[in-house]
């Protein structure tokens, strides 16, 4: 956690920015650690397409996508043992910020890393299957800079584009639980510590 840390953004009702919130430097090896057991993948769309992000997760949980389509399993389907435990300073990170942003309380079950290089993209879509949607979503970003944009709850309409940096922290819940949201194609650059790529790890309470 950043000790400077005063500065909260709301983006929309129920959505909010911590700029800077997590240190990176201490979520890197955790987060390999994390990936030397369930290493990234390219998962499948219900229709038969690869996602560009490669994944993981880590928790009781972890998020997947085949064509039988998206879901939560306990078990890692590339492994075939569980997911890979929640390192203690993942948690510490997304309760506390859970709870700077009005969400205390929260206990995530699972972590879906997403893994960006230049070039991909996350197209729209609402994070809804989970199985309570009173609890918030915690969007920790680190490496290059990405555009995240968000619409509302409707696939249609205009979008806020927020731009995200590494450290930078999004929790959303309440009003915006179900908002669509997305991430616009990578650009090209480097980052000091992660190189040329973006990672992105969004907290849940899934089960
Ligand atoms: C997601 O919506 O699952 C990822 C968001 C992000 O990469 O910032
Ligand atoms: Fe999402």
């Amino acid at each position: 956690m950043n000790d400077l840390f005063s500065n909260v953004i709301e983006i929309c009702a129920g959505m909010h920015l911590l700029p800077s919130y997590a240190d990176s430097s201490e979520l890197q090896q955790p987060l390999n650690s994390v990936l030397a057991i369930s290493p990234l993948r390219q998962m499948v769309t219900s229709r038969g397409f690869s996602m560009s992000v490669h994944t993981s997760n880590c928790g009781d949980a972890g998020w997947v996508s085949d064509r039988r389509g998206y879901r939560y399993v306990n078990i890692d389907p590339l492994t075939g043992q569980p997911w890979p435990a929640m390192p203690v300073e993942f948690t510490e990170l997304a309760q506390s910020a859970a709870s700077y942003a009005g969400f205390s309380g929260f206990v995530p079950d699972a972590c879906l890393i997403n893994h960006y290089q230049p070039g991909t993209q996350m197209g729209a879509h609402q994070d809804r299957d989970e199985s309570d949607f009173s609890q918030p979503i915690v969007s920790v970003s680190l490496g290059i800079d990405a555009r995240f944009f968000v619409i509302g709850p409707e696939r249609r309409g205009t979008s806020i584009p927020v731009d995200l940096s590494d450290g930078d922290v999004v929790v959303f819940g309440g009003p915006a639980r179900k908002h669509y949201h997305g991430v616009r194609k990578l650009k090209a650059s480097t980052h000091p510590r992660f190189g040329s790529v973006r990672w992105n790890l969004t907290f849940r309470k899934a089960l």
